[in-house]
C-alpha cells in the first residue's frame, strides 16, 4: 500500500533529521511491502520567508489530504525579534487547530543502552516506557470566564476556569484506551477528584468509556500522586490519559526521566484524519547544518506515525529496533553522548543515518 506523507523539514536541523527519518521509514517499509509518497511543503521560518505567513495554505490544504503529517522543527533566530502573531511557533498552533489535533501523546522512553544519562538511578528508570495521553485543546488553558478583576473586598482577582464537556472527555479518553490497547494494555487516569468537579466528571467519563475496552485495565490516581510515583516508581506507568493542564505538567517531568532530549517523539492527532507526528525538541539552531544533530527522536517520530496513524506497527518495530541497533553499537550524537563509557564513541548525524 501507498502511504501519503506530508513532509514538513521546518528550520534549523529539521531539514537534516527529516532526510535521516524519511530514508529509514522508506528502507523499512520495503523490507514490508509498504510505500511512502512524500509531499514537502513549508512550515515555520521557511515558509515567512517564500510566502509571508508561517503555514500557508497549500501546507495545510497537503497536510488534510495525507495519511499522516511528518514535523521536524521550526524556528530560529533570524525569526526572533518578529511580533508573536508572525513567527515561526504560530505555524505549528495553527497546523494543530486545522486538524483538530486534540489529543497530545508524549512516550517518556529510556532505552537500556542510555539509562546512564538519567538524573535518576539507574535500576529505577532502566526499560522505562510510558505514553502521557495529554488533552490539548481545552481545559483550564481555553476555559471561560477568565480574566481579571475584583472582589467584594475590593482585592484585584485574577481567575481561570477548567472546564471540560463529557464529549471533549469521551473523545480524549477513546485515544488513551485505543493507545493502550497498541501497547502494555494498562491505562492511568489521572485527575484531582477528590476536590475539583471537572476532575469528577472526568472520572466518571473515562469509568464509562472504559466499558467498551475490557481488555484494558484501568486505574485512577491523583495529580500529586501521580507526580511523586513518576518518580519514585516510573515503570508502573503505561499509557497515561489526563488534562491539558496536568497533561503539560506531567510530560514535562517524564522526559526528564530519559534525560536527554534528542530521542523523545511526539503526536497530536485527532483519532480520525491524520495526526501530526514531531520530535519534542526545537529546531537547535546553535547546531544547525553542521552534521551535529540527533536524528533518533524524528525516527522514533515516523516510528509512532506507522503505529498510531498507518496501522503498520511491523514498520514501526523495524524503525525502533534500527535505533536500537545504533545504540548498541555504541554510536552517540552529542546530545547523548557521554566521555568514559566503555564501548560508546561520538558521531555525526550522517554516521548514525548510515547505519540507521
Ligand atoms: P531546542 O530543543 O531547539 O534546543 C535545546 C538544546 O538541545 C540545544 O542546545 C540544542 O542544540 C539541543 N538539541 C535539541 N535537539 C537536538 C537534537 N536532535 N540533537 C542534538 N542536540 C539537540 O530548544 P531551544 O533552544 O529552546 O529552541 C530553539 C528554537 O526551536 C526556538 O526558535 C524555539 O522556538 C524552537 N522550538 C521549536 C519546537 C518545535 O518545533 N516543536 C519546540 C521547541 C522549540
Ligand atoms: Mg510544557
Amino acid at each position: 500500500k501507498v502511504h501519503k506523507i506530508c513532509v514538513l523539514p521546518g528550520d534549523g536541523i529539521g531539514p537534516e533529521i527529516m532526510k535521516v527519518a524519511t530514508q529509514a521509514l522508506t528502507v523499512a517499509g520495503s523490507k514490508e511491502g509498504e510505500q511512502f509518497e512524500y509531499k514537502e511543503c513549508l512550515i515555520g521560518g521557511a515558509a515567512i520567508d517564500a510566502t509571508g505567513k508561517p503555514l500557508p495554505d497549500e501546507t495545510l490544504a497537503v497536510a488534510k489530504e495525507s495519511n499522516a503529517v511528518l514535523l521536524a522543527a521550526i524556528g530560529g533566530y533570524k525569526w526572533d525579534t518578529l511580533p508573536s502573531a508572525q513567527r515561526p511557533e504560530r505555524g505549528l498552533l495553527a497546523i494543530r487547530a486545522g486538524l483538530n489535533a486534540f489529543a497530545n501523546l508524549r512516550p517518556a522512553i529510556v532505552p537500556r543502552q542510555l539509562a546512564d544519562a538519567s538524573p535518576l538511578k539507574r535500576e529505577l528508570v532502566e526499560g522505562v516506557d510510558i505514553l502521557i495521553v495529554r488533552e490539548l485543546v481545552g481545559g483550564i488553558y481555553f476555559g471561560q470566564p477568565r480574566g481579571f478583576g475584583v472582589n467584594e473586598k475590593g482585592d484585584r482577582i485574577g481567575y481561570s476556569t477548567d472546564v471540560y464537556s463529557e464529549p471533549e472527555i469521551e473523545r480524549i479518553s477513546r485515544v488513551a484506551f485505543e493507545a493502550a490497547r497498541k501497547r502494555g494494555k494498562r491505562l492511568c487516569s489521572v485527575d484531582k477528584s477528590n476536590v475539583l468537579e471537572v476532575s469528577q466528571l472526568w472520572k466518571e467519563v473515562v469509568i464509562r468509556v472504559g466499558k467498551d475496552y475490557p481488555d484494558v485495565e484501568l486505574t485512577h490516581m491523583y495529580i500529586d500522586n501521580a507526580a511523586m510515583q513518576l518518580i519514585r516508581n516510573p515503570k508502573y506507568f503505561d499509557v497515561v490519559v489526563t488534562s491539558n493542564l496536568f497533561g503539560d505538567i506531567l510530560s514535562d517531568e517524564a522526559s526528564m526521566l530519559a534525560g536527554s532530549l534528542g530521542l523523545l517523539p511526539s503526536a497530536s492527532i485527532s483519532g480520525s484524519g491524520p495526526g501530526i507526528y514531531e520530535p519534542v525538541h526545537g529546531s537547535a539552531p546553535d547546531i544547525a547544518g553542521k552534521d551535529l544533530a540527533n536524528p533518533l527522536a524524528m525516527v522514533l517520530s515516523a516510528a509512532m506515525m506507522c503505529r498510531y496513524d498507518l496501522a503498520i506497527p511491523n514498520v514501526a518495530d523495524r524503525l525502533e529496533s534500527a535505533v536500537n541497533a545504533v545504540l548498541d553499537a555504541g554510536l552517540r550524537t552529542g546530545d547523548i553522548y557521554k566521555e568514559g563509557v566503555a564501548g560508546t564513541r561520538l558521531v555525526k548525524c550522517s554516521e548514525m543515518s548510515a547505519e540507521l
